[in-house]
């Protein structure tokens, strides 16, 4: 990681089903850019219930059908000093948003942000699929795809 990296958290609850898709999509498209260098990509949880654990294998078999792999990642609480040190802070749900917002006050750069509101139109949450089935996990992965490239089409456009 650079000293000007860009860096970017995405948070759910667990940091097992939803964020770990989020960062692997996001990571997939600044790597298909060629921008690794430019970015540092994380994800956490606001629950500390699956610390040090893997993502969930529903989400690590979805991502590899899109040939991301996402199985380097490790479950983290997120920290109320991550709200300083992450220039975007990205999160899955308005929950998880007011969770991390009761910690301390956010960062200047606009704080944290709904991932959905990247795609105009779109449903404003992405779906919990953790007591679902498989299929939540696609509908997961189709959100999180697109609104991870429109929002680093927005970053590169504030960060030229
Ligand atoms: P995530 O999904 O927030 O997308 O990682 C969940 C994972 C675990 C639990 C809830 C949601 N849980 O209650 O253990």
């Amino acid at each position: 990681m650079s000293q000007q990296a860009t860096r970017v958290v995405f948070v759910c609850l667990g940091n097992i089903c939803r964020s770990p898709l989020a960062e692997g999509a996001f990571a997939a498209h600044v790597k298909a850019r060629g921008l690794s260098e430019r970015f540092d990509v994380d994800s956490a949880g606001t629950s500390g219930y699956h610390v040090g654990e893997l993502p969930d294998p529903r989400s690590m078999a979805v991502a590899a059908r899109h040939d991301v792999d996402i199985s380097h990642q490790r479950s983290r609480q997120f920290l109320a000093r991550d709200l300083q040190d992450f220039d975007y802070v990205i999160a899955m749900d308005r929950s998880n948003r007011r969770n991390m917002l009761a910690l301390d006050r956010p960062n200047g750069n606009g704080a944290v942000t709904l991932l959905m509101d990247e795609v105009p139109g779109a449903v404003k949450e992405v779906p919990d699929p953790y007591y679902g089935g498989p299929q939540g996990f696609d509908t997961v992965w189709r959100m999180v795809d697109e609104a991870t490239e429109a929002l680093l089409n927005r970053i590169l456009s504030e960060q030229p």
